[in-house]
């Protein structure tokens, strides 16, 4: 599949405070969710990567929350305008035929609503909690969400009530860590999304490299292109 592609924007609203849900046509015709697209932001010359919130039919949707000049680039656009993105991009959730405990946190809950659709379209059972530090930053879509304090809070006890078989987790990296704790501790599998700040986006410029376990040796990964999906058991958590 040709993965530089141009999109013509059909929709673009604020979701909450500093979030914008943009939506754009694209000759797609599949993304994972867990996957991303890295989208041209001039006058940055380095795309900036997001995941996916939705793809319907060739629409992607994403949500994304203001940091810096690309995204308020992005917040500019205009219907009818076209962008310029590269995907599919990378490794995305390994969807299990399991009962899945979902956990995100702040702009990390955008791509697993996309997993929690797919996967129930699959007939998998589901659960999806989230974290968020204010009310008006919620985003629409889980089954739970707890505002301010932290999400992990609430893993186990989710664990105890719904008994999932395999966890996926895209947040900070702290929560990713202590999520992948627990899944070791309670003997589930978890999978987590890894972000870092991303130059190439294709596994060359090896900017966003990360340790991988691999029985007793620890291996150099990139989240962009080997990831940004890994087991939680083998990342090198600092
Ligand atoms: C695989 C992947 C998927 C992503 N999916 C989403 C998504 O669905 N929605 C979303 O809102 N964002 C997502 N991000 C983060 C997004 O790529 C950044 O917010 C964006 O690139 C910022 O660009 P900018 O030009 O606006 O800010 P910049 O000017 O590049 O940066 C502004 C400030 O934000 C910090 N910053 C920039 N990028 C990151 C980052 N990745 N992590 C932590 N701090 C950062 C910079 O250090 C700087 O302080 C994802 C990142 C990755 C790697
Ligand atoms: S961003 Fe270049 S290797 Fe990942």
């Amino acid at each position: 599949m040709k993965k530089l592609h141009e999109g013509k924007i059909i929709n673009i609203e604020k979701e909450c405070k500093d979030t914008y849900k943009l939506s754009f046509k694209s000759d797609l015709r599949d993304i994972e969710a867990g996957q991303f697209l890295s989208i041209l932001c001039p006058p940055k010359t380095l795309r900036r990567p997001f995941g996916v919130y939705d793809f319907n039919d060739g629409v992607i949707t994403i949500l994304f929350r203001l940091r810096g000049d690309g995204t308020n680039y992005l917040k500019n656009l205009k219907i009818g305008d076209t962008i310029n993105f590269n995907a599919p991009l990378g490794h995305g959730f390994i969807q299990k035929d399991k009962k899945a405990l979902i956990v995100g946190a702040g702009i990390g809950a955008a791509p697993l609503i996309y997993l929690n659709k797919q996967l129930k379209e699959k007939g998998i059972e589901t659960r999806l909690i989230s974290g968020f530090k204010e009310e008006d930053e919620v985003i629409k879509g889980s089954d739970y969400n707890k505002i301010g304090g932290t999400i992990v809070d609430e893993v186990e006890k989710y664990i105890d009530e719904f008994k999932p078989e395999v966890i996926y987790c895209c947040a900070p990296y702290i929560v990713l860590k202590l999520v992948s704790e627990i899944g070791l501790k309670r003997n589930i599998e978890v999978q987590v999304a890894m972000e870092k700040i991303m130059a190439c986006g294709i596994g060359v410029c090896r900017g966003c490299i990360i340790q991988i376990k691999k029985k007793d040796k620890i291996e150099n990964r990139s989240i962009c292109g080997d990831g940004p999906v890994f087991y939680g058991c083998e990342v090198a958590w600092e």
